[in-house]
């Protein structure tokens, strides 16, 4: 008998409703998205060729990529791309997927900019723990003149920033350093207009209770960080302001329950001026911002 012929259409409810089964949130999607890879389409597309035929090797393909995503492993993992700021950025699980709420920093980081342009000389940006360069990338897309420094302890992440950096034509201006937060930056270099970062700020115990795409997948060093999950951000805030100029802001994403703390460990310091906390798309605090106090 001669091997079934499968088609787009069918091939798309047959899996997924296993994905379903299998217990994957947002079947029919991945079954399209991990469809539309495969077969080098867009998603749309699919729908245009709904009675197209597979081929043997496509089929066997596709199979592997769904046996992949039931074992949660993420989408962006199998097809290697994550959007962020309206731009693709080759992900693997060297560096954690970017999250949409992150963009917030990006948006913050461009209306402080606007402040600090009047003088009239390259804006210096420091991202703290890059990753796949996300935050980076896209702040040097917006600001062509702008100098960005990027740092992360992980080489395996700053290898996948590098090249996103390269595909998006901004290796010039922006330079990856690796190292401990600060300790990365190269003694005698001059004081940052923003320092942004989106640090890792997972508790221990809140990091057994992620999902397993998250848990199982994405790199621990990028998620958990010790002291409640505030380890990284206090760091940040007690030194931050040793690597500001004057008037200068740092941006920083944490979970909502800890902005509160944050805002009253910014007051304690002494070293920061006007300060707030932003919310995201979903209404909750999710950035804090603080700005060095002027000579
Ligand atoms: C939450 S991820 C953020 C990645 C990226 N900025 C983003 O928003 O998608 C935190 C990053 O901090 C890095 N990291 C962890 N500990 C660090 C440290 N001590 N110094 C510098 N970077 C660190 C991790 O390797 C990871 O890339």
């Amino acid at each position: 008998m001669s091997p079934k012929i499968w088609q787009i259409r069918e091939l798309l409810n047959v899996s997924s409703r296993y994905l379903k089964d299998k217990g994957i949130e947002n079947p029919r999607l991945n079954a399209e998205v991990l469809l539309a890879h495969q077969l080098h389409m867009k998603r749309v597309d699919l729908y245009l060729n709904f009675d197209q035929p597979l081929t043997e090797a496509e089929l066997f393909a596709y199979r592997c990529l769904i046996r992949r995503r039931v074992g949660h492993e993420p989408l962006q993992y199998i097809t290697g791309v994550q959007e962020f700021w309206s731009l693709n950025f080759a992900v693997d699980p060297r560096v954690l997927i970017p999250r949409s709420e992150t963009e917030l920093i990006v948006e913050q980081a461009l209306l402080f900019e606007e402040g600090i342009a009047l003088e009239n000389r390259p804006v210096r940006i420091l991202d703290l723990g890059t990753g796949c360069g996300a935050i980076a990338i896209a702040v040097a897309r917006e600001l062509p003149h702008a100098v960005v420094w990027a740092t992360d302890i992980s080489h395996q992440a700053l290898n996948v920033a590098r090249t996103n950096a390269s595909t998006h034509g901004v290796s010039d201006r922006v330079f990856f350093c690796q190292g401990d937060l600060w300790g990365a930056i190269p003694r005698g270099t001059d004081g940052f207009d923003l320092i942004l970062s989106n640090p890792p700020y997972v508790s221990v115990e809140e990091y057994a209770a992620l999902s397993p795409e998250v848990r199982d997948h994405e790199p621990r060093l990028a998620l958990e960080a010790g002291d409640g999950g505030t380890y990284f951000l206090k760091r940040m805030i007690k030194d931050g302001h040793c690597f500001l100029k004057p008037g200068g802001w740092i941006v920083l994403e944490m979970a909502p329950w800890q902005t509160e703390q944050a805002l009253d460990l910014i007051a304690e310091t002494g070293k920061y001026g006007q300060k707030r906390r932003i919310k995201d798309y979903s209404r909750q605090y999710r950035v804090v911002a603080a700005q060095q106090l002027r000579n």
